[in-house]
C-alpha cells in the first residue's frame, strides 16, 4: 500500500508529532518529510521506531566537565526508560560549560548556553526533552531555555559527587577546596597537606558535594515542579541516579503526549515555593540571580518577582538543613536523611501545595504518593531539622534593600553563613579595590591602611565591569590580619560568590560599579560604610550632594574613555559585545535584555 507520509492527497498534520512537527525546510510538506526519513534512516531508524513520540535528549558531556562525567551512562539510562514506554530517543549536543574552564567566567557564558538550548528545542522534531546538566550554569540556562522555547522539558541532574578523605577528615568541594586554601595562606597547614588535599577534595564524577549552586539549583527545580521529587540528591555515582535517569525517560515519553508545557507548569506558587526551598536549604546566593533571570523568561509572570520577594519569604522561613558552607554536612548525608522528599514533608506548612508539577500532578500529590519514611529526629544522620528546631531561625539568605548604596534592590548576604555575627550590624572604614587585579597587588601589602572592622570594597566586578560577573566576591582577609586571627570581616561587592563559599558578605550590589551612575563607583577610601541587616540597610554615609558631585565628576571624566567598561561596549564585537550591550543586572537576572519575556523593549518591573 502507499505510504501517506508522501501521499500528495493527504494533508500533513503541521501539528504532529515526531518527524512531521513543522515541516517547513524544503517549503513542501511532503518532500521535507521525504527527506528527514531519508536522512534519519542513514542512523539505522525504521519506520516502526519513526513513527513513535520523539523525546530528545540534550547531551551536555564534556572531558573538561567532571561534574556531567556520567552522563553517558544517564543518556543510556533515560534511552531505556523511553523506550521501554514507547518512545524513540534521539539525543543532541549542546555546549557545555564547567566552573573551573569557562574563562572569564562560566555565568558569561550561561545566556549563550540559554540560547543554544532554546533554538535546538525550537529547532528540532522533538515532542518532549530530558535536560541533563549538573554544573552551576548549566541547569538554570537549560531552563531559561526551556521556557523561552517552551516545548515539553524534564530536569536530570547529574547528582552529587561523593566526598573525599584527607587524616581521616571528610573533605569535599568546594567549601574545603576553599577553607584549606585559606589554611595554607595563614601558614596553618604545609604543602605536604595542600597537594594531599588536592587529590581527595572532588574524588568522583558528580556536582560540588555541599550546597553550592549546583546543589541548590538541583533542589530548586523541584520545588519549581520541574524533576522529580527525589531527583535532587542521588549520588552521580549511584545506582539511584540511573534508575533516575530510566524514570525520567519513562515521564518523558507522557510529556510527548500530554504535552504539558513549562510556562503551564510555572506559577507564582511555584516560584514561591522555589524561594522557600531556597531560604530553608541556605541555598547558594548564585540562585537569586538565576531566578530572577528564569522568572523574566516566563510572560505571565516576568517582573512579578523581584529579590525583595526572596527577602520578605527568607522573614517567615527558617533553615532547615545541616549542610556546608551554612553547616557541616555533605549532600551524600541529605540524601540518606531522605533528600528533598523530607525536607518537604518538613517545609509543608510553608507551601503551596497545589502547584503543578512536571508529572502532572500537584506538589502536594506528589508528597501524598511518594512512600516516605522519616528518619528518626534524633537519629545523627539526620541532617534535616525539624521546624521548631531549625539551624538558623530566619533569613538565611537577606537582601539589603535600604540606603543609598545598592538602590537596585538586588544586594544579598547569605547571613547563616556569616561566621562572624557581631559583623551582621556594623559600620566601618572603606578600603576600596579597582577589580580583581587591584585586589590582588595590594590585598596581602603589609603597608595597607586596613584594621579588623574595616569594610573591604571590591567593584568593577558587576555584570558589565568583569564580564560574566565572576566569583570574586569572596575577598581574602588581608594576610597580616588573617595571621592575627581575623577570620571574618564586611566584604562587599557588585560581583558574585561561589555558592560554596561563607563569610559576612554583601554581593551583587547593584547599579554596578562600573555604571556611571552608580553610588558604589564613587566610594572612597575612608568613607564610612554601615550594614544593618536587621534593618536591612546597606548605606554609603556621605552627604547626597558630596555623593551627586562625585557622580557627575566621574561622568565627565568617562566621556570617551575607552578603558572603560561601560564605554568600549558599544564598539565591541562578536558574543563578547552582544553581551556587553544586552546584559542587565543582578535584580533581572544577569540575562540579556531581548531573551526576556517581553522583548528589548521591556521595562522589568521591581515588584514585591
Ligand atoms: Fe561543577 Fe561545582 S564545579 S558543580
Ligand atoms: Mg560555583
Amino acid at each position: 500500500a502507499a505510504n501517506p507520509d508522501y501521499d500528495l492527497t493527504t494533508g500533513i498534520d503541521p501539528n504532529g508529532v515526531g518527524l512531521r512537527q513543522k515541516l517547513t525546510s524544503y517549503g513542501d510538506a511532503h518532500f521535507s518529510l521525504f527527506m528527514r526519513k531519508l536522512f534519519i534512516k542513514a542512523m539505522g531508524y525504521s519506520e516502526d521506531a519513526l513513527s513513535r513520540p520523539i523525546v530528545g535528549i540534550v547531551n551536555t558531556y564534556s572531558s573538561f566537565n567532571p561534574c556531567h562525567a556520567n552522563i553517558p551512562q544517564l543518556i543510556d539510562a533515560v534511552k531505556r526508560g523511553v523506550q521501554l514506554n514507547g518512545g524513540l530517543a534521539i539525543d543532541f549536543p549542546t555546549i557545555s560549560l564547567h566552573e573551573s574552564f569557562a574563562a572569564p567566567t562560566s555565568m558569561y557564558l550561561r545566556n549563550l548556553m540559554s540560547m543554544d538550548t532554546e533554538e535546538m528545542i525550537r529547532a528540532q522534531p522533538i515532542d518532549s526533552v530530558v535536560l541533563i546538566g549538573g554544573c552551576d550554569k548549566t541547569t538554570p540556562a537549560q531552563l531559561m531555555g526551556g521556557i523561552s522555547a517552551n516545548k515539553p522539558i524534564i530536569h536530570l541532574v547529574t547528582g552529587p559527587m561523593m566526598p573525599g578523605s584527607h587524616q581521616g577528615v571528610r573533605v569535599g568541594a568546594c567549601t574545603d577546596c576553599r577553607s584549606n586554601w585559606a589554611k595554607f595562606r595563614a601558614g596553618a597547614i604545609d604543602i605536604e597537606d595542600i597537594s594531599a588535599l588536592n587529590e581527595e577534595l572532588a574524588p568522583t564524577a558528580g556536582t560540588c558535594g555541599v550546597m553550592g549552586t549546583a546543589s541548590t539549583m538541583a533542589c530548586l527545580l523541584v520545588a519549581l515542579g520541574m524533576m522529580p521529587i527525589q531527583g535532587a540528591t542521588a549520588p552521580a555515582v549511584s545506582s539511584a541516579r540511573l534508575r533516575m535517569a530510566e524514570s525520567t525517560g519513562a515521564h518523558a515519553v507522557q510529556l510527548a503526549k500530554s504535552r504539558l508545557q513549562p510556562q503551564a507548569i510555572l506559577s507564582r506558587e511555584s516560584f514561591l515555593n522555589a524561594i522557600t526551598v531556597l531560604q530553608a536549604i541556605g541555598g547558594s546566593t548564585n540562585a537569586m540571580v538565576h531566578l530572577m533571570a528564569i522568572i523574566n523568561r516566563h510572560p505571565a509572570l516576568a517582573g512579578t518577582i523581584a529579590p525583595a520577594t526572596v527577602d520578605a519569604i527568607g522573614r517567615q522561613t527558617p533553615l532547615l538543613l545541616d549542610l556546608k558552607p551554612s553547616g557541616e554536612n555533605y549532600m551524600t548525608d541529605f540524601h540518606n536523611a531522605g533528600g528533598m522528599l523530607a525536607l518537604l514533608h518538613q517545609l509543608k506548612p510553608l507551601l503551596h501545595l497545589d502547584a503543578l508539577t512536571v508529572t502532572g500532578r500537584t506538589l502536594g500529590d506528589e508528597l501524598t504518593h511518594t512512600p516516605f519514611r522519616p528518619l528518626p529526629p534524633d537519629s545523627p544522620a539526620n541532617c534535616i531539622r525539624p521546624l521548631d528546631y531549625p539551624l538558623y531561625p530566619s533569613s538565611a539568605l537577606v537582601v539589603l534593600q535600604h540606603g543609598n548604596l545598592s538602590p537596585g534592590g538586588a544586594a544579598v548576604l547569605k547571613a547563616s553563613a556569616s561566621k562572624d555575627r557581631r559583623l551582621l550590624r556594623h559600620s566601618g572604614r572603606a578600603v576600596v579595590f579597582e577589580g580583581s587585579a587591584d585586589l590582588a597587588a595590594r590585598i596581602d601589602d603589609p603597608e595597607l591602611e586596613v584594621d579588623a572592622d574595616s569594610v573591604l570594597i571590591l567593584r568593577g566586578i558587576g555584570p558589565v565591569g568583569n564580564p560574566g560577573m565572576p566569583e570574586a566576591g569572596l575577598i581574602p582577609i588581608p594576610r597580616k590580619l588573617a595571621a592575627q586571627g581575623v577570620l571574618d570581616m564586611l566584604r562587599i561587592s557588585d560581583g558574585r560568590m561561589s555558592g560554596t563559599a561563607g563569610g559576612t558578605i554583601v554581593l551583587h550590589v547593584s547599579p554596578e560599579g562600573a555604571d556611571p551612575g552608580s553610588v558604589l563607583g564613587v566610594v572612597r577610601d575612608g568613607d564610612v560604610v554601615v550594614c544593618d541587616v536587621e534593618a536591612r540597610l546597606l548605606n554609603l554615609e556621605v552627604a547626597e550632594e558630596e555623593i551627586r558631585d562625585r557622580i557627575e565628576r566621574r561622568q565627565r571624566e568617562m566621556v570617551g574613555d575607552k578603558a572603560e567598561p561601560w564605554v568600549a561596549r558599544e564598539e565591541a564585537r562578536g558574543y563578547h559585545g552582544l553581551y556587553m550591550r544586552e546584559v542587565n543586572q543582578a535584580e533581572h537576572g544577569v540575562d540579556f535584555g531581548f531573551l526576556t519575556a517581553g522583548g528589548p523593549r521591556a521595562v522589568v518591573k521591581g515588584v514585591e
